[in-house]
């Protein structure tokens, strides 16, 4: 067990001493989490093998999975590929910073194990004074996967990353909960129409109006477990998101889908399990369970974003064994959210059809 230091940062104005004991710990091959606008990131130096194997055991992650390098320049992008296609330095002037991470050619320089021996590399400059401080400071591009143990879900909260990972990480820069709370988008930009991989903080309606043509990968927008050779983003074939708790999501048109998630609600119950409901704020009163949690107002789709991954933790610390969630529209942030409540319940998922 190490000793992790909590340092905790202005989220604006970082102290610039506290950020400079984090960098110092990067810079000599440790492990620091850190906020990012979407969610919290466990750094190490991406240049550094042994740091980046580090990274990889101290969150339990599988080898094959490599995880978002973060810059906080261009200059580092051009060091850290091959090459940059025009579409790509649109995007990257219009969209960073910000959370979409952009998939390109990697240049030699990259370890493997940075890049889990792919011949790509995923790169993003995150829209945090925290995360662009630290970058800055430490001189170097910094892998950072979310904080989380690996399946579990992603962390908001300076808490959640301690949950998981005090005693396994060498420092936590806590900087209070983050705004975006789903991950990047992730968008291949070595294809041309550029693929979306994974449906994150950017959404693809506001990429489509900068590029045009976009195209989803089969995984973004899959209600079951995508075969293999369809995946083109390593971390889409793991476990991933998933509290203590069994999820079940409910799709459909609202009125049944309330009615649906009382129904099953009730047959658990019957059961003698502890359920929980996971709604919104329109349709909070609706509901009888053990405990009912919204995420926010289906008029804003952003605050569902925020709350879900602190929601899902939250039934956990109280002990229920069942989560029924209310679906969300495929829209704006909603497909990133439906994307990883879809993934949280291993795909058990029901349709709720009105009955007349
Ligand atoms: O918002 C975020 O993106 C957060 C914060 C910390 O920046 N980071 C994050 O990283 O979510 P991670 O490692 O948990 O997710 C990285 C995703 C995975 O789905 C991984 O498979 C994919 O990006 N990825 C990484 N390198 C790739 C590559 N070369 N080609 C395709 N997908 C890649
Ligand atoms: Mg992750």
């Amino acid at each position: 067990m190490k000793k992790t230091l909590l340092l905790r940062v202005d989220s604006q104005a970082p102290e610039i001493e506290k950020i400079r004991i984090a960098a110092n710990l990067i810079r000599t091959g440790g492990l620091v989490a850190f906020p990012t606008e979407t969610v919290y990131g466990l750094g190490a130096d991406a240049l550094n093998a042994r740091a980046v194997l580090s990274l990889f055991e101290a969150k339990k992650r599988p080898l094959d999975n490599p995880p978002i390098v973060h810059v906080c320049d261009t200059r580092d992008v051009r060091r850290l590929t091959k090459e940059i296609p025009a579409k790509a330095e649109k995007l990257m002037r219009t969209f960073w910073p910000g959370p979409l991470t952009l998939i390109f050619k990697r240049s030699r320089i990259v370890p493997d194990v940075t890049v889990a021996d792919l011949d790509t590399i995923a790169l993003r400059f995150p829209r945090h004074n925290v995360a662009m401080t630290l970058i800055r400071e430490s001189k170097r591009p910094i892998s950072a996967p979310s904080a989380n143990l690996a399946g579990k879900p992603s962390p908001t909260k300076a808490k959640h990353v301690l949950e998981d990972l005090d005693g396994r990480i060498d420092a936590v820069l806590d900087a209070g909960p983050t705004v975006v709370g789903v991950e990047s988008t992730v968008l291949d930009v070595t294809v041309d129409p550029p693929q979306l991989l994974r449906p994150g903080g950017t959404s693809v309606e506001t990429l489509r109006e900068v590029l045009g043509e976009v195209e989803l990968n089969p995984a973004v927008t899959a209600e079951k477990p995508v075969p293999l050779g369809r995946i083109r983003s390593p971390g889409v074939k793991h476990k991933h998101y998933a509290p203590n708790a069994n999820v079940v999501v409910v799709e459909g048109e609202l009125s049944a889908v309330v009615d649906k998630i009382n129904d099953l609600a009730t047959y658990y119950v019957e059961r003698r399990s502890k359920v929980g409901v996971l709604c919104t704020n329109e349709t909070i009163r609706f509901y009888q369970a053990d405990v009912v949690k919204s995420l926010g107002s289906r008029n804003d789709l952003a605050s569902v974003a925020r709350n879900l991954f602190a929601d899902l933790r939250e039934f956990d610390s109280e002990n229920v064994d069942v989560i029924v969630v209310e679906g969300v529209p495929l829209e704006g942030l909603g497909l990133a959210v439906m994307n990883r409540l879809r993934k949280a319940s291993g795909y058990k998922i029901v349709r709720a059809s009105p009955t007349f």
